[in-house]
């Protein structure tokens, strides 16, 4: 499917809530979860969550976004690390009576696996909490960088600051390489670290033939029943990951981006209290937000691919 396919497809107004003809198991943030007998069917919705909180307006159009770029890199990171898809997506709605066509747009029909505990988190430049930790103390979640850099600024090298992954309504906590170890085991702990930079590089290469710098991102992943590592939920998608504009990236400065920065940036100048509900989002920060998830995709799919 190309981009303006895509585009073409986005509904006009925010799909906020998902009905399919299958046991729900689970309700994310962002994500409905159906279970298809051995596989689950990843749904995600038009949801917008900022802080935490799951605000009452969506960005119509921004799940089957997040869904069509998961899958765009699923297919050009399957040689670093497995994923969780299953092999013929369009096969899989087929067989199961899957018809509607955003909801195919939108969903993924996924191994089964077990999440590890863990978020995987790279940075490759000082942005968000990096940088406020960074700019407090010379490090980040333990990791002494050299002194002197700025906002914004390239790190010699890609570090790898997984959290904690906590539960609904409540926040990740930055963890260290020991407890991160200790707590999905030290073989499978260096796999996900190796991996997850593995990712993070070729994420910011080929962002970077797009016209984006890959600032940091975050990967799940899971383990199947012979213990074998999968990558799982979303994979560098804007809401998983902090995406600058090349032509404005300036170190010293917050660059503008194509996450939910924008949204942030809108609530913090409101005096709320972070709490839910959230307050409701005027259709300017609406359309842009949607604008901002539209050019990511558009960066990365509307132009010719390297050939290998
Ligand atoms: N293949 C898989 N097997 C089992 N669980 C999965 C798989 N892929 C994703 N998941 C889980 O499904 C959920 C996806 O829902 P969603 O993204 O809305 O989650 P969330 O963690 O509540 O939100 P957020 O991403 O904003 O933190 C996550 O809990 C993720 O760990
Ligand atoms: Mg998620």
């Amino acid at each position: 499917m190309t981009f303006a396919d895509i585009e073409a497809a986005l509904p006009e107004r925010a799909i906020i809530s998902i009905e399919a003809p299958f046991p729900r198991i689970a309700s994310g943030k962002v994500r409905e979860i159906f279970e298809l007998g051995d596989a689950l069917l990843l749904v995600a919705t038009d949801r917008l969550s900022a802080f935490d909180v799951i605000l009452l307006d969506g960005i119509p159009g921004k799940g089957i976004l997040l869904t069509q770029m998961s899958l765009w890199w699923f297919a050009r990171t399957s040689g670093i690390i497995a994923n969780h898809l299953l092999a013929d997506q369009e096969a899989e709605f087929d067989r199961r009576g899957i018809t509607d066509r955003d909801l195919r747009l939108r969903s993924m029909v996924v191994h089964r696996l077990r999440p590890l505990p863990i978020e995987c988190v790279v940075r490759g430049y000082l942005a968000g909490s990096g940088w406020t930790s960074y700019a407090k103390s010379g490090s980040v979640c333990g990791i002494t960088l050299p002194a002197g850099l700025r906002q914004a600024e390239r790190l010699p090298e890609p570090i790898f600051t997984p959290t904690t992954k906590a539960a609904q309504g409540s926040h990740d906590e930055p963890i260290d390489d020991a407890r991160a170890s200790a707590t999905v085991g030290s073989t499978l702990y260096s796999k996900v670290k190796a991996a997850s930079l593995a990712l993070y590089r070729f994420g910011h290469d080929r962002a970077r033939e797009a016209g984006m710098i890959l600032a940091d991102t975050k990967f799940e992943f899971g383990t199947d029943s012979g213990g074998g590592l999968v990558l799982i939920d979303e994979v560098l998608t804007p809401d998983s990951s902090r995406y600058w504009p090349s032509d404005s990236y300036e170190p010293g400065r917050s660059p503008p981006s194509y996450d939910k920065q924008f949204v942030r940036d809108h609530l913090l100048s409101l005096s709320w209290d972070q709490r839910p509900p959230g307050p409701r989002l005027p259709r300017e920060v609406v359309n842009k937000t949607r604008e901002k998830y539209l050019a990511a995709l558009r960066g990365l799919t509307a132009r010719p691919e390297p050939t290998a």
